[in-house]
C-alpha cells in the first residue's frame, strides 16, 4: 500500500517520477505528490485524487531538478486531502520525505515536538516522521554533511515503532537521497549515472533491471554514481544485486483495456509457467526443489497449515481439499491475520506454508515470523521474487506468473492452485497416491491451460450473462467441496470490483437459513462441476427454482439437466473433481469483471482498496 519512488540522476526527475507513480498507483490512488531539488530551491507539487491530478498540476507548473521524490498515497492516518497527500516537509520546510507505513508511537512523538513549537500542516504520520529527523538534524551542532544528515537519519528512525518503507532528501544536502524500511518493501534500483529507490520493480524497468531487495532495518544512500547501504546502526551489510525477471511490456496493460482482463487471459500461460519443469512422468510426481526437503523429511510431515488473506486464502482452502484428498494428510488453511494472535496448538511436526502473491502482505509477513519464532519449518508460495516472505520463509515455490497488476487477484489465484496441485501431487507420492494414479495428476494438469483457453473463449458470452443480470441487488454464490472456495472467490470478486452484495456459501448450508434471501432480484450462481456431489447440487437448484430464484449455473459439458433447470449456464470443459476449481474460477473472474465494465465501476483502481496489503 502506498507506492513509493526517489529518482537521482542527470534527467529531468518529475516525467520519471510521474511514470513510475504511474506504475505504482495500483498501490494506492486517493492522492499523490512529488518534491524535486534544483540549486538549492525544492519544489513541492501534490493533491487529493489520481495521478492524472497531479500530472495536471504539474503540467501548468513543472518542478525542476534531476534529484526527486514521488508518492502514491492509500490513506491510513488523516483523510484523503491535499495537505494530507505526500511529500511531506519538516519544520523547516528544507526536509521531504515519502512514506509507505504506519507509526505506532507518533502521537508520543507529536506531543513531544509540539511542545518544542513545531507546526504540522497534516494530519498524517508521516508529516511527524519528518519533523523528528529535521529536528535531530537541526540539532545537530556539526557541520550540515551527508553524514550528519545519515546519522539524524538513522537517530530518528531508532526513536519511531511501526513500519516505514522511506525516502526523503534535504536542501542543505543536496546530491543525496536517503531511505529506509521496516516491514514495508523497499528496492533499490541501480542504473548509469543514476539510481532509484522504489517500493516495486515495475516502477523503473524502463530505466534499470539491476536491483537490491533492501531488507528490513537497511538504510540506504543514492547518489547518481553511487549508493551505500548500512544496518540501522551504521554497520555495513551483506546484500545481493539481482536481475528482474519479467520485461516492461510484460508490466504494460497492451491492448487490453484493463489489466484485470489481460491478467485473466494470461492464465493458461500462467498456469503453464508454474509448472514448467516440475513434472516428472518417470517418477509420476512432483519436484519441488525449492521447498529444500527430502522425501524422507516431507514423509515425517503429519500436519500442514495454510496461511494467507482474501485470495491467497480461498487458493489455500482450495489446497486443503487437494493435500487432503490426494496425499491423506490433515491440513487447515489459517487466516494469517488470526494465526498471529491464536496461539494455534502445532506440533512438531507441522509444515507451515505462507501464501501470497505480493510476498508482502503484513499479516502473512507476521505469521509467517510467528510460525518460525515458535520453530516450525516455514514455507512461502510466493510470485513476487525478492519479496519479504519468499525471502524470510525457510524455502518455498515462486509461481512464475508474471507481475500482477490490477487490484483484484486473477491469474495468481489459479497459479497458487496449481502449486498446491503439484505440492500435492508430491506429498500423495510419497504417501499413497500410486504411479498409475499420480500420472493421472499429471495429465490432468498438463491439459489445464488448454481448457482455461476455452473458457476464456467464453468471454462474449459471460459479458452477455453480465448484462442480463447488472440491475440485481446481489448475488449469492454456491459450491460444495472443491467449489466452495470458488464459490467465495466469485463473490470476492463481483464485491471488490463491481460494488455489488455478494456472498459465498456451501450448496448445502442454503437450508440452514440462506434459503430466506432467495427471490427473483437476488441471482444465485452456483457452481456444480461434475463431482461426487452433482446430484446433490441439482436438488439444491431445484430448492432454489421453486422460490423464484433466478440461477446461473456453472456447470460441465454434456449436462442437459442443468440446461433445463437454470435460468442460464456457463459450460466449462469435462475434467477431473480437483482440476475444476481453476476451470470454474476463470468463468466468474469473467462475469466479476463484465459485470463491473457494465457499471461503469474502475476495474483495476477500485474503491477503498489497494494491492498489496502492508499495513495492519
Ligand atoms: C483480492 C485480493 C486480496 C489479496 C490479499 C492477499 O482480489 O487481491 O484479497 O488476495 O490481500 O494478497 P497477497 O496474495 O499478495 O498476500
Amino acid at each position: 500500500m502506498c507506492g513509493i519512488i526517489g529518482y537521482i540522476g542527470r534527467a529531468e526527475a518529475t516525467p520519471i517520477l510521474l511514470d513510475g507513480l504511474r506504475r505504482l498507483e495500483y498501490r494506492g490512488y486517493d492522492s499523490a505528490g512529488v518534491a524535486t531539488l534544483l540549486n538549492g530551491t525544492m519544489e513541492v507539487r501534490k493533491c487529493a485524487g489520481r495521478i492524472t491530478n497531479l500530472a495536471q498540476l504539474v503540467q501548468k507548473d513543472p518542478p525542476n531538478g534531476s534529484i526527486g521524490i514521488g508518492h502514491t498515497r492509500w490513506a491510513t492516518h488523516g483523510r484523503v486531502t491535499d495537505n494530507n497527500a505526500h511529500p511531506h516537509l519538516d519544520q523547516s520546510g528544507k526536509l521531504a520525505l515519502i512514506h509507505n507505513g504506519v507509526i505506532e508511537n507518533v502521537e508520543q512523538i507529536r506531543e513531544q515536538l509540539l511542545s518544542q513549537g513545531h507546526i504540522f500542516r497534516s494530519e498524517t504520520d508521516t508529516e511527524v516522521f519528518a519533523h523528528l529527523i529535521g529536528r535531530i538534524f537541526d540539532d545537530n551542532p556539526g557541520p550540515r554533511t551527508q553524514r550528519s544528515l545519515m546519522e539524524s537519519f538513522r537517530l530518528a528512525l531508532s526513536q519511531v515503532i511501526g513500519t516505514y518503507g522511506i525516502a526523503m532528501f534535504h536542501v542543505d544536502v543536496p546530491d543525496v537521497i536517503l531511505g529506509a524500511r521496516r516491514g514495508s518493501p523497499l528496492i533499490l534500483g541501480i542504473g548509469k549515472g543514476q539510481n532509484f529507490i522504489v517500493s516495486d520493480v515495475s516502477a523503473i524497468l524502463a530505466h534499470t533491471r539491476e536491483v537490491v531487495y533492501l531488507e528490513d532495518y537497511d538504510v540506504v544512500s543514492i547518489e547518481r554514481d553511487n549508493f551505500d547501504i548500512r544496518s540501522l546502526a551504521g554497520t555495513g551489510t551483506s546484500f545481493q544485486v539481482s536481475q528482474v525477471e519479467f520485461t516492461l511490456e510484460e508490466a504494460e496493460k497492451g491492448s487490453y483495456p484493463h489489466f484485470m482482463l489481460k491478467e485473466i487471459f494470461e492464465q493458461p500461460e500462467a498456469i503453464r509457467n508454474g509448472m514448467r519443469g516440475r513434472l516428472s512422468k518417470e517418477e509420476s510426481t512432483a519436484k519441488l526443489g525449492g521447498l529444500n526437503m527430502s522425501s524422507r523429511e516431507l514423509r515425517d510431515v503429519e500436519r500442514i497449515v495454510l496461511m494467507a488473506c482474501g485470495t491467497a486464502l480461498h487458493a489455500g482452502m482450495v489446497g486443503e481439499c487437494l493435500i487432503e484428498n490426494l496425499a491423506h494428510l490433515p491440513t487447515e488453511v489459517e487466516f494469517a491475520s488470526e494465526f498471529r494472535y491464536r496461539n494455534m496448538p502445532m506440533n512438531k511436526d507441522t509444515l507451515v506454508f505462507a501464501i501470497s502473491q505480493s510476498g508482502e502482505t503484513i499479516d502473512t509477513l507476521a505469521a509467517l515470523r510467528e510460525s518460525k519464532r515458535k520453530g516450525h519449518r516455514t514455507l512461502g508460495i510466493c510470485n513476487n521474487v525478492g519479496s519479504t516472505i519468499a525471502r524470510e520463509s525457510d524455502g518455498g515455490v515462486y509461481m512464475h506468473a508474471g507481475p500482477e497488476i490490477g487490484v483484484a487477484a486473477t491469474k495468481s489465484f489459479t497459479s497458487q492452485i496449481t502449486i498446491l496441485t503439484l505440492l500435492a501431487l508430491l506429498l500423495g507420492r510419497i504417501r499413497h497416491l500410486s504411479s498409475a494414479q499420480g500420472i493421472d495428476v499429471i495429465s490432468a494438469l498438463e491439459n489445464l491451460p488448454d481448457k482455461v483457453r476455452q473458457v476464456l473463449d467464453l468471454s462474449d458470452h459471460i459479458a452477455d450473462l453480465a448484462a442480463k443480470y447488472a440491475a440485481a441487488e446481489g448475488f449469492l454464490f454456491f459450491g460444495r467441496q472443491y467449489s466452495y472456495p470458488i464459490a467465495l472467490e466469485g463473490a470476492l470478486k463481483l464485491k471488490e470490483i463491481s460494488y455489488k452484495f455478494a456472498e459465498g456459501h456451501p450448496t448445502s448450508e442454503l437450508k440452514h437459513g440462506i434459503i430466506a434471501l432467495i427471490r427473483p432480484e437476488v441471482p444465485s450462481i452456483m457452481i456444480m462441476p461434475d463431482d461426487a456431489v452433482f446430484d446433490k447440487n441439482i436438488s439444491s437448484l431445484e430448492q432454489i427454482k421453486a422460490r423464484k430464484g433466478p440461477v446461473i449455473a456453472v456447470a460441465s459439458e454434456g449436462r442437459k439437466q442443468v440446461a433445463v433447470l437454470a435460468d442460464d449456464v456457463i459450460t466449462i470443459p469435462k475434467c477431473p473433481d480437483f482440476v475444476s476449481p481453476i476451470l470454474s474460477a476463470v468463468p466468474l473472474q469473467l462475469f466479476a469483471y463484465h459485470l463491473a465494465v457494465k457499471l461503469g465501476c474502475d476495474v483495476d483502481k477500485p474503491r477503498n482498496l489497494a494491492k498489496s496489503v502492508t499495513v495492519e
